[in-house]
This record gives structure tokens, sequence and C-alpha cells, in this order.
């Protein structure tokens, strides 16, 4: 089975990294500034040091001294934590004054009047240096080193580097935590809406989902669809049920004559009246098989229209010359007239070879049925300007204000002729929905009228 994938996981997941990696960024940028600023603060009190050993030189004669009590020297020396080395010193190499011996600026020339930093080591232990070089005109130069440990340094730049870490991981966690509490609150909306809607189709199934509770916006397109599609099955769903009652209503008015008639010939002593009460049962029941047929027909139509792609290629001209065949007996016996016109050529149309059988022969069902006062029916079929199959009669044609309900399933002209049930052009207008064709019920115009019932097939492209 598909694990399902939680929009909470995927945020975190893709959240964190990012954050970890901007917050590491961060905390290191934090540090270095820190040490930094630390470095420079350290440093100028270095340099201070140095000025006011500076301070302190006398010259006599071009010679320099230094002049400092014991009292000041422990004061220049005093730290608690660091060793403070200090050192002046002439050009001519000569120690005035110093604690120790310090090295020089490595291969870099000290320019009079000037200082530099430097790091070198004395003892064995790293330490930070200042040199600061004096010059009077006349007189030797004098160069003065001030030294101090690192540990002071150490322990700052421990404590900044702790620090900075560990607010990198709060701020990591604490982001973390955020989003997978905000994205949680957010769905837990979700949630709600869910509750809200499961409740709203334990009441009313099928009503759409109301798009004005807090419903979160980004689920706004998935719920319109739903929605549509909530539409689209009420609509199939009511039309189910109108066409289950309207057909079994249908049936019941036949089953119901039947049983009256077959009541009747069970009674009936005589012989020429009890055969024409099982005559016309007989008949009932052949109407009701027709009418089963058409619903039969129609449910076909309605369930192939969801498998479209199953068509062939079908040639309709053999269709319309099948279907004349088939009714010829027919037309003989109520002594009409029933023809062929068209091509006498295959032409294809891509469909369904049955269902296209059945529409024609429902057209021409109603030919001769209600067309058939005029004595000439004709099938045709058409290759150009589109494929196309018509049913002509010269009956008294469909007048313009009941064309369109005539398609609409179960519905007959008031005071039609026998004993139809009004599934037939409804049942023409699915099959031709379903070839992507167009039914178009044409009355003859002119000298004598007709009804010319026309299934134009689209182009092929083909
Ligand atoms: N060729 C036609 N000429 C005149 N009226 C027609 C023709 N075909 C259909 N009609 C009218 O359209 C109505 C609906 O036809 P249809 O759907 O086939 O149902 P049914 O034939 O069962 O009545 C018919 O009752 C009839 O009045
Ligand atoms: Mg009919």
């Amino acid at each position: 089975m598909k694990s399902h994938h939680s929009i909470r996981r995927t945020l975190l997941v893709r959240l964190v990294a990012p954050l970890l990696a901007l917050t590491l960024l961060a905390g290191s940028a934090a540090y270095a500034l820190a040490q930094h600023f630390s470095d420079s603060v350290l440093d100028q009190w270095l340099y201070d040091t140095a000025i006011s050993l500076v301070n302190r030189v006398r010259w006599e004669n071009g010679r320099a001294s230094v002049d400092l009590s014991e009292a000041a020297r422990s004061i220049l020396e005093w730290d608690t934590v660091d060793h403070v080395f200090y050192e002046v010193r002439t050009s001519a190499d000569r120690q005035i004054l110093g604690n120790t011996i310090l090295p020089d600026p490595v291969a870099t020339a000290l320019k009079a009047g000037t200082h530099i930093y430097y790091e070198a080591s004395v003892n064995g232990e790293p330490v930070r240096l200042v040199a600061v070089s004096i010059s009077r005109p006349g007189a030797e130069t004098v160069i003065v080193k001030v030294a101090e440990t690192q540990r002071k340094r150490l322990i700052l730049s421990h404590q900044v580097l702790w620090l900075s870490v560990a607010l990198s991981l709060l701020l990591a966690t604490a982001s973390a935590m955020l989003t997978w509490y905000g994205v949680g609150r957010g769905i837990a909306s979700l949630q709600s809406a869910i509750y809200d809607v499961r409740t709203l189709h334990a009441r009313a199934p099928l009503t759409p989902i109301p798009m004005d509770n807090d419903l979160p916006q980004e689920v706004f397109p998935l719920v319109e669809e739903i929605n549509n599609l909530i539409l689209d099955l009420s609509t199939a769903h009511r039309l189910n049920q109108r066409f289950i009652a309207d057909a079994a209503h249908q049936l019941r008015t036949p089953l119901a004559t039947l049983r009256v008639q077959l009541e009747l010939a069970l009674r009936e002593q005589d012989v020429e009246r009890h055969t024409r009460a099982i005559n016309d049962a007989v008949e009932v029941l052949s109407r009701m098989g027709r009418v089963l047929h058409q619903l039969l027909t129609l449910a076909k139509a309605d369930e192939d229209y969801a498998k479209a792609d199953a068509h062939q290629s079908v040639d309709i001209d053999q269709i319309a010359r099948e279907e004349i065949e088939r009714r010829l007996d027919d037309a003989v016996a109520a002594g009409i007239d029933l023809g062929y016109e068209g091509p006498d050529q295959p032409v294809q149309v891509s469909g369904d070879a049955a269902l296209l059988g059945e529409a024609v022969a429902n057209l021409l069902d109603n030919a001769l049925r209600y067309g058939a006062a005029g004595k000439h029916i004709t099938v045709g079929v058409k290759s150009a300007p589109a494929p196309e199959i018509y049913v002509e009669d010269r009956g008294p044609g469909i007048p313009d204000a009941e064309q369109s309900k005539v398609r609409d399933r179960f519905y007959r002209i008031p005071a039609s002729p026998g004993d139809g049930c009004g599934l037939g052009l409804s049942i023409v207008e699915e099959i031709a929905r379903h070839h992507a064709a167009t039914l178009i019920l044409h009355n003859r115009d002119g000298s004598s009228p007709g009804l010319r019932a026309r299934l134009v097939f689209p182009n092929s492209v083909a």
C-alpha cells in the first residue's frame, strides 16, 4: 500500500534543514563578530599599556631612559588571569627596561612613530604583542613592546562559541516546534471543517459543502471540485430516480391490463371471446416487451457513453439497408413505399453498430407509426458535407411547439396514435450524443408535409 504523505511532516522536513543551516550561519557570524570586537578591545588595552610606558621614556643628551617606579611596575604587571611582559629597547639593541626579552615583529619593518600588533610565544606560551616605535630627532629610536598571554582571549572566545552554538540550537528547536505547532493548528481547522461536512452529510447526503465556514483557503479548489462532483452526482441520481419511477409506472399499467385480461379469459366460457382475451393479453405482453427493450437500450446507451473509446468504424449505409430490410414486410402490409436513397457505397463513421441500428430502428418505427398516411418513407444516407443518416416520411410532421419536448423521456404528443411510451426519440438523442452526432427534426415544407429526422455525424478527421 502506498503510504500517504503528511503536509505537516513534509513542511517540517523541508523547513528544518534550511533553518538549521541558517541558524548555524547566523551563529558563526555572531561568533566571528564577537571575536572581532573582543580582540579589538583587548588590543586597545594592550596598546594603552604600551603608551603608558612610552610616556615614561626620557631623553638626556640623545640617550633614552625609562623612569618607572616599583609601584608603577607592579601595577603594569598586575593581571589575575594573564601574564604581562614588557620591554623597552633602543634601536642600538640596548635594553632599557623589561621583565623579559620579547621577540620583535617578524619581517615587518616597524616604521618610526607607528605601532604594530603581532603574535609570538614567550616561555612556550602564546602571547599577543604590540610594539610602539618612538623617535626623537637627534636621538636614538626606542621601541616599547608589551605582551600578554592569551588566556583571557581564549576563555572569552570559548564562552562566545558555546553561547552562539546554544543560541543557534535553541533557535532551530524553537522554529521547528513553532512550525509543527502552527501547521498543526492549520490542519486542525481542516479537521473541524471535515467534521462539519461529515455531520452535514449525515443529515443531508449529496448537499454541496458550504464554502463560508472557516475552511482554509488552500483547499477551496478541492472543495469546488468536490461540489461539482456532488452536483453531477445528485443530478444523475435525480434523473435515475425519475427514470425508475417512470419506468415502473410504464410497466404497471400494462401489467394491470394483462391481469384483467387474463382473469377475463379464465372466466370466459365462449371460445371466441376466450381466444380474443388471450390474444389481447399477448398483444399487451409484446408491448411490454418493446418498452422493456427500449428501457434496456437507453440504459445501454448511457452505460456505453462511459466507454466511448470502444468505438469502431461503422458503415451507416449498410445499417440503413439492414433496417429497411427488417421493416419491409410491415411497410408492404401497410401499403407504404419504403425506399432507400443514398450513394450505395460504404459511408464510415466511428461508433457502435448495434446502437446506431437501434437509433435508425426507432426513427423508422416513428415514421411507420405517425407518418404512414403519406405512404412514402425514405431511409437515406449522405457522405457529404458530413456523414448523415435520415428517415423521411410524408406524415403530419412535428409541430414547432413540440420540437423540444418530444426528445424528453416518456413524452408523447397528446393524442398520438398507437401505444408508444415516449422513449423512442430520447433513445435516438442519447445514441446521437454518444456518437457526438446531432439529431435534427426537420419538417418538410412544400406541397406535401412530413418529417425528416436526421442523424448528422461529426466530420471525421481521418
Ligand atoms: N415521424 C413523426 N411524425 C410525426 N410525429 C412524430 C414522428 N416521430 C415522433 N413523433 C411524435 O413524437 C412523439 C415522441 O416520439 P417517441 O419519442 O418515439 O415516442 P413514442 O413513439 O413512443 O410516442 C410521438 O408521440 C409522436 O407524437
Ligand atoms: Mg417512437
